[in-house]
């Protein structure tokens, strides 16, 4: 029987040391949460590195017999590997430059030869598991070099390959010194998909210059095989949301929740710590709101949710003392002996927490000053049962081409973003019910089945035009 065997640097469940020894707890992240549904379907596994450090023989052995009987396979990081292949070059080079943050980006051979070594690696762990009628579907900028190194190994195998962050204008891309080779290692793919049309055409647009491969309606004619290329806005289990919103557990969390917060209006903000994510930006505009519309204080707070992320890149650890002082200084200068304008949150929260708050959110505040796509938006919608709440979207997220019905802001115009905000806070119910059936229609039927389902039917459509092509 075929299966899909999906590649990502990170997998869904990572491994954690405590007093107790070693735990299991679900990955952060748009990709592992939002492809977390689909892969126990038919007899698929998830190929990836369970996010610690474990080179104990016996530990490693415990690791994978606890994963695998989840349908994983992990792939273990040696220290060095960790350092200059995931934070290094995945994290310290490719992330800033694909976010248009090219100043914070580094240019390291060492780092450059991690990233072959360990795109190396994860290619040998597939090889292993893959049999030949076997779908392989690679995932994000951790792994651009693996398609092709599996398309040395296996000429005829189906590999899908899917980019979850923006891919840039072809001027960022030339600044890296070995843009050409990751476009090459790209291009081992059948079909390549983004999550929307412009980062499709931002890709074909490099191509072209750097490799100079002609290119006709999604189609790149490498000097091997063609190759598809389109625009699949990914999307959440939406179902997942919706009944968990509706569950008694969740009611529970937002009574006690509500009793504790009175009946002060919430702005919600979740994100990984990450400075694509525009947090300090917002938590300006929240002080903009406080200056401009004084009426509003005592009467709105702020819950702000920051799960740690790659605490080892030095840009992470200032935005993590930039994010604290501004919040601490905010609280100090603002708050009454009633009202706290700032609830802050360093950590992540458990399923039915996180769904109770986007439950009680009269306000989610999404502006990350470039995003991939950003799930969270669609989180919240899918949890607005009952039709009210206003999402205020960053335009540089790639949700912003589908959510078109959220009041949609330049996150770096604070001015707007703060007249969007106090927008939000006075807009009548109905039009907030008006707004959120749109957009929850939109989340509902184009949902992360939906979205799996497009892209495996176009992986199968360009084996059947290579056909075609070969025997023309
Ligand atoms: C983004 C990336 C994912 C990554 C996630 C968490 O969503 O697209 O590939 O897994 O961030 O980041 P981390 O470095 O912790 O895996």
């Amino acid at each position: 029987m075929s299966r899909t065997i999906i590649v990502s640097n990170r997998l869904p469940t990572k491994v954690q040391r405590t007093g107790q020894g070693l735990t299991f707890q679900p990955s952060e992240g748009g990709l592992a949460t939002g492809l977390g549904s689909i892969y126990r379907a038919d007899d698929n596994v998830w190929v990836g590195w369970p996010g610690m450090f474990v080179d104990d023989p016996n530990e490693q052995q415990q690791v994978t017999e606890r994963l695998q009987a989840d349908s994983m396979a992990p792939v273990f990081l040696t220290e060095s590997e960790i350092h200059d292949y995931y934070e290094g070059f995945s994290n310290g080079t490719l992330w800033p430059t694909f976010h248009y943050f090219s100043e914070y980006a580094l240019y390291e051979q060492a780092h450059w030869e991690a990233y072959v070594a360990a795109n190396k690696k994860f290619c040998r762990a597939v090889l292993e598991l893959a049999g030949p009628d076997d779908t392989i579907w690679v995932h994000d900028y951790q792994l651009l070099l693996l398609p092709e190194m599996i398309r040395r190994e296996r000429p005829k195998a189906t590999i899908g390959f899917f980019l979850h962050i923006p891919f840039p204008s072809y001027e960022l891309v030339r600044v890296l010194p070995w843009g050409a080779k990751l476009l090459e290692g790209m291009l081992g793919a059948d079909l390549i998909g983004f999550h929307t049309f412009g980062y499709q055409r931002h890709f074909i647009s490099a191509v072209s210059h750097m490799l100079g491969y002609p290119n006709q309606s999604g189609q790149i004619d490498t000097p091997s095989r063609p190759v598809l290329i389109d625009a699949f806005p990914m999307g959440i289990d939406y179902q997942h949301y919706a009944e968990t919103a509706n569950s008694e557990a969740v009611a529970q969390h937002v009574l006690a929740y509500r009793e504790a917060l009175r009946e002060g209006r919430i702005i919600l903000s979740i994100d990984r710590l990450d400075y694509t994510k525009g947090i300090a930006q917002r938590l300006r505009a929240f002080e903009g709101l406080l200056e401009r519309y004084p009426e509003w204080r005592g009467q709105v707070s702020l819950l702000m949710v920051v799960v740690p992320s790659r605490d080892q890149v030095a840009q992470y650890q200032s935005l993590k003392e930039e994010i604290d002082e501004l919040v601490g200084r905010l609280n100090a200068q603002y708050s009454t002996i009633s009202w706290t304008p700032i609830h802050y949150f360093y950590r992540s929260f458990p399923f039915e927490e996180l769904v109770a708050l986007y439950r009680l959110a009269d306000i989610a505040l999404v502006t990350p000053v470039r995003d991939g796509m950003n799930l969270v938006a669609k989180e919240y919608i899918a949890c607005r049962n009952d039709e009210r709440g206003v999402l205020i979207l960053s335009e540089r997220a790639g949700a912003a081409q589908e959510l078109s019905d959220a009041l949609l802001i330049n996150p770096t115009d604070t001015n707007h973003l703060v007249d969007a905000l106090n927008e939000a806070l006075l807009m009548p119910e109905e039009e907030q019910a008006t707004r959120m059936s749109h957009l929850r229609a939109l989340v509902k039927q184009y949902d992360v089945f939906a979205w799996t389902k497009l892209f495996m039917d176009r992986l199968a459509y360009s084996k059947i035009k290579q056909h075609i092509y070969t025997t023309d």
